[in-house]
């Protein structure tokens, strides 16, 4: 890797480093800062969450941190994990003591020594996290690469310092995070450590939901998230944690008439969809757009194979999927669903017609979340045959620009119909009943059909006409 002492030393050229070197300096404490922040000077990514391993007391160097930057900072201390935290503007610095660490077998806690820097950098992660950078006197800016960190940076390769084996089974999550490396590095995963993670899959099974939903939401957000989840699915880590993904898996044929492998599709959609859009969310939709495909799969004499309403009962699988993986059950859930159970209509509305009521009712049932449908549906086109995505293509354009226009015209996307259910039971002189909701129906389907305008006094005409035909006579006119 060429970067020369100079520049490597210019990168930790800066005052919170200096002060942290200068206060270990009278404290006569060896401190090293190590971990992705090093890792990332030679990726020239930045970060400002740092890890500083300190031979002796990390916890007393990060306390007589707080107190030289004062009330400026915050300190919290886990006493129990020999650990400590700073933040201080918008750094979170991390403070341990080196340690040769054994991890009990059946849980994360680990049995802590005190060590040497190299008996702590053994027992991280991988080789590209091991890097150290010296910050005392003047060896401040000496780097100390004990396990050919640097040349794996440069090869990108993942790569466990120790046998991957005793690696993985002191942390079971680190199977994911080879992963999620590799994923959001575009980084390869040296042999004998993959060979490692597929051994020792069943292990992760100690690790909480939490813990495992944080690496997917990386893999999720990486450049290309197909490449995490095709290493899940090859070490079969996916089939443990996400089983409903791997059952997309598999290209059926019969009667010489076959279906797409939607496993693979899938992931394409979700590459293609991570092109447009860093929305986690939206990401979240495109990888479960299908799942509901499995379920609903029968085979048609006439039709072919079929995925009848694949929508609808994908997105009712969604809650339980997020329950288990501990991600939020609140609006960005709902989305989720919400996109799922739609991921069709524009599809269905170019094969039918593309009508203005159409239109209206598409724009009145997605409101704001209209341009997220439409990103999606197009990343959902996957086919090889050039002929049919040039006229998916190109009917979805003729879509966003009747979707335009319709919303210039009639502001749909955030329709309250101009009579509501209050007006109704006023003016009718009724409670809450059947025939309130039958009104209310009708007022907005008049409105999205386009039979009468969008507007107050046209409805009122129309729910009067309406109700008339039911035996309801205004009291009110
Ligand atoms: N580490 C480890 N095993 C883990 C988690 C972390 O060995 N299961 C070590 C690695 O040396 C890592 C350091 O602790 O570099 C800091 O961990 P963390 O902040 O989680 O990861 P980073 O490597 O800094 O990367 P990122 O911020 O991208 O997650």
């Amino acid at each position: 890797m060429d970067m020369s002492p100079e520049e490597i030393r210019s990168h930790i050229d800066k005052d919170i480093f200096r002060l942290i070197a200068q206060i270990a300096d009278e404290m006569r404490l060896e401190c090293y800062v190590i971990g992705g922040y090093v890792r990332d000077i030679f990726l020239y990514r930045t970060s400002k969450d740092i890890d500083f391993v300190v031979v002796g007391s990390g916890i007393m160097l990060a306390e007589a941190v707080a107190q030289k930057l004062g009330k400026r900072s915050k300190l919290s201390v886990f006493k129990n994990f020999g650990t400590a935290q700073v933040k201080y503007k918008d750094f979170e610095l991390e403070f341990v003591g080196a340690r040769k660490e054994s991890y009990t077998h059946d849980s994360r806690k680990p049995v802590v020594e005190n060590g040497t820097l190299e008996d702590d950098l053994k027992r991280r992660d991988f080789t590209i996290n091991t890097l150290a950078i010296c910050l005392n006197g003047n060896r401040f800016g000496e780097l100390l690469d004990y396990f050919d960190g640097l040349s794996d940076i440069e090869n990108l390769i993942i790569r466990t310092p120790l046998d991957p084996d005793i690696t993985f089974s002191d942390d079971p999550l680190r199977m994911m995070r080879a992963i999620r490396f590799a994923s959001q590095l575009g980084f390869d995963i040296y042999p004998d450590t993959f060979d490692a993670i597929t051994k020792n899959k069943d292990r992760i099974s100690i690790i909480s939901s939490e813990r495992i939903a944080e690496e997917l939401n990386k893999i999720m957000l990486s450049p290309k998230p197909s490449i995490g989840f095709v290493l899940l699915e090859k070490t079969g880590l996916l089939d443990i944690i996400f089983p409903e993904l791997t059952a997309l898996k598999g290209a059926e044929t019969r009667d010489g008439v076959g279906h797409k492998d939607n496993f693979y599709h899938t992931l394409a959609v979700l590459d293609n969809i991570s092109l447009l859009s860093d929305n986690l969310w939206l990401r979240w939709a495109a990888l479960l757009h299908d799942i509901g495909k499995p379920a609903t799969k029968r085979w048609d004499n006439k039709s072919g194979w079929t995925f009848h309403n694949h929508n609808y009962v994908g997105e009712k699988m969604i809650p339980k999927i997020f329950r288990r993986l501990k991600l939020p059950l609140n609006e960005k859930m709902k989305y989720v669903q919400k996109m799922v159970s739609m991921h069709m209509r524009p599809m269905q509305l170019v094969e039918e017609e593309v009508t203005d009521s159409a239109i209206r009712r598409l724009l009145f049932d997605a409101g704001d979340d209209i341009d997220d449908l439409m990103t999606l549906c197009e990343a959902d086109i996957t086919s090889k045959n050039p002929e049919k995505v040039k006229r998916f293509t190109e009917n979805f354009k003729l879509v966003r620009r009747k979707l335009k226009e319709i919303e210039e015209k009639d502001r749909i996307r955030n329709f309250q119909p101009p009579v509501d259910g209050n007006e109704i039971m006023r003016v009718f002189g009724l409670g809450e009943c059947r025939e309130v909701g039958v009104l209310k129906t009708a007022i907005k389907d008049a409105i999205l059909d386009g039979k009468i305008p969008n507007e107050h006094d046209a409805a009122f005409d129309f729910m009067v006409e309406k109700a008339r035909e039911m035996g309801l006579q205004p009291i009110i006119t």
